[in-house]
């Protein structure tokens, strides 16, 4: 920070000697004094330092001058200068203009010519003291003013995030509770018409009811499921340990779990690798379910009789797996919708198959959390093929 000034103004050359000495031997070299010899040149003076960015604390300034009287003078400085301490030194000041310069220039203090040393210095030091107390004060005022304003945006931004998160548990508990509604009526009138007919109805419309009713649970145990991952997920609190994992076992196991369904609607599940052993950085039981959700949605949405095939290839540092359907395929607005939650889109179950639309929503911040990618191409009427893409581990 640059010195700060204290100007001196006096029509007597001695007096301006003097109170400069005076100044030196009682600050040392911690300030600047400047001299003016008539009001006149000091608030040229006072305007060039002040554009230059000086802060002058301290104007001492003599009354009886030529051109300005000192009361006059120090009520100019006032307008310009409003924080410095003035002081009148005049040895002829009239009672009225010391009132003046207190009442329009906030006079400091007034010393009487000749003054006593001590006083002198005392009255200097004070005000000099006074004025950094001030600009503390002032400091710390704009500093809370900031800090004021700062906080009172975050918490604008935190409460616009609340309100935000607020309307989208709304949303999701519409849509949770619609879901989970059709089973639910499912599983109460199947079991109340059980019971009200339990001896009249016939085995194989007993069975029937039955089926119904273990699919509409395991819907809802589905969407549970898939509502506890997202939970876990969004609070960050799904564990995951990457380390070197085999992907091919996994792929083989999940191809075994769907070859019934694959069979039920005639469609067949190919299977190349370009390699029998291919080592990625992932965590078994995420890696399954992401290939587990892929798997299924391309079981799920393509019309029977057709192929589904999965492939496993290096690609650079990488291992890729493409899971490639012969299904509706998606639209450019689809694809777009594709990785959001609750995101039902044009193509539907093609075998009755319960659909969330969270599965791929869980896939995508899954395949973040390992550091993988995930992508899906596809044009409509001509399948769709997702592909995944893992950090090889060699
Ligand atoms: N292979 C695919 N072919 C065509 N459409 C697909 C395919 N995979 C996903 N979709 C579309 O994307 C939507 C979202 O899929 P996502 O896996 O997120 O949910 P879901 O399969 O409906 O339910 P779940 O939560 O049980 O997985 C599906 O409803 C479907 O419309
Ligand atoms: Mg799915």
């Amino acid at each position: 920070m640059a010195k700060q000034i204290i100007l001196c103004v006096d029509d007597e050359h001695t007096i301006l000697d003097s109170l400069k000495l005076e100044l030196i031997k009682l600050l040392g070299d911690s300030y600047i004094i400047e001299t003016a010899e008539d009001a006149l040149e000091a608030l040229e003076v006072i305007e060039n330092l002040l554009s230059r960015g000086y802060e002058i604390p301290l104007i001492i300034s003599d009354h009886i001058m030529p051109e300005m009287k000192g009361d006059e003078f120090l009520r100019r400085v006032h307008q310009i200068s409003p924080k410095t301490l003035k002081i009148m030194l005049t040895g002829q000041a009239s009672i009225d203009a010391v009132g003046n310069a207190i009442k329009y220039a906030r006079l400091y203090r007034y010393i009487p010519k000749p003054w006593d040393v001590t006083d002198f210095d005392l009255t200097i030091k004070e005000a000099l003291h006074s004025y950094e107390q001030e600009r503390k004060i002032e400091y710390f005022y704009a500093d809370l003013e900031q800090k004021i304003v700062e906080r009172t945006q975050e918490l604008q931004e935190k409460n616009e995030i609340l309100l935000k998160l607020d309307q989208e548990k709304n949303e999701f508990l519409g849509i949770v509770a619609h879901d989970l509604k059709n089973p639910l009526s499912a599983i109460k009138s199947l079991s109340g018409e059980i019971e009200r007919s339990i001896n009249k109805i016939p085995q194989l419309q007993l069975l029937k009811f039955i089926r119904i009713i273990q699919i509409a649970s395991r819907q809802m145990f589905n969407l549970i499921n898939n509502l506890f991952d997202v939970n876990a997920i969004e609070s960050g609190k799904i564990n995951i340990t990457c380390q070197r994992l085999n992907l091919l076992p996994i792929i083989h196991a999940l191809l075994e779990i769907y070859s019934d369904r694959a069979r039920e609607k005639q469609i067949h599940l190919h299977f190349s690798s370009e390699f029998s052993e291919g080592y990625v950085l992932g965590d078994e039981n995420i890696v399954q379910q992401i290939l587990d959700n892929l798997l299924s949605n391309a079981l799920k949405y393509s019309p029977y009789h057709k192929n589904i095939y999965v492939r496993v290839y290096a690609y650079q540092n990488c291992i890729r797996c493409e899971i490639q359907d012969q299904g509706p395929g998606l639209s450019a607005e689809d694809q777009q919708k594709l990785f959001g939650k609750f995101s039902r889109l044009t193509p539907r179950p093609t075998g009755q198959e319960h659909s969330t639309g969270l599965g791929l929503f869980i896939v995508k911040k899954l395949v973040e959390r390992l550091n993988a990618k995930v992508w899906c191409e596809s044009q409509l009427n001509q399948g769709t093929t997702f592909t995944l893409e893992f950090i090889k581990f060699s």
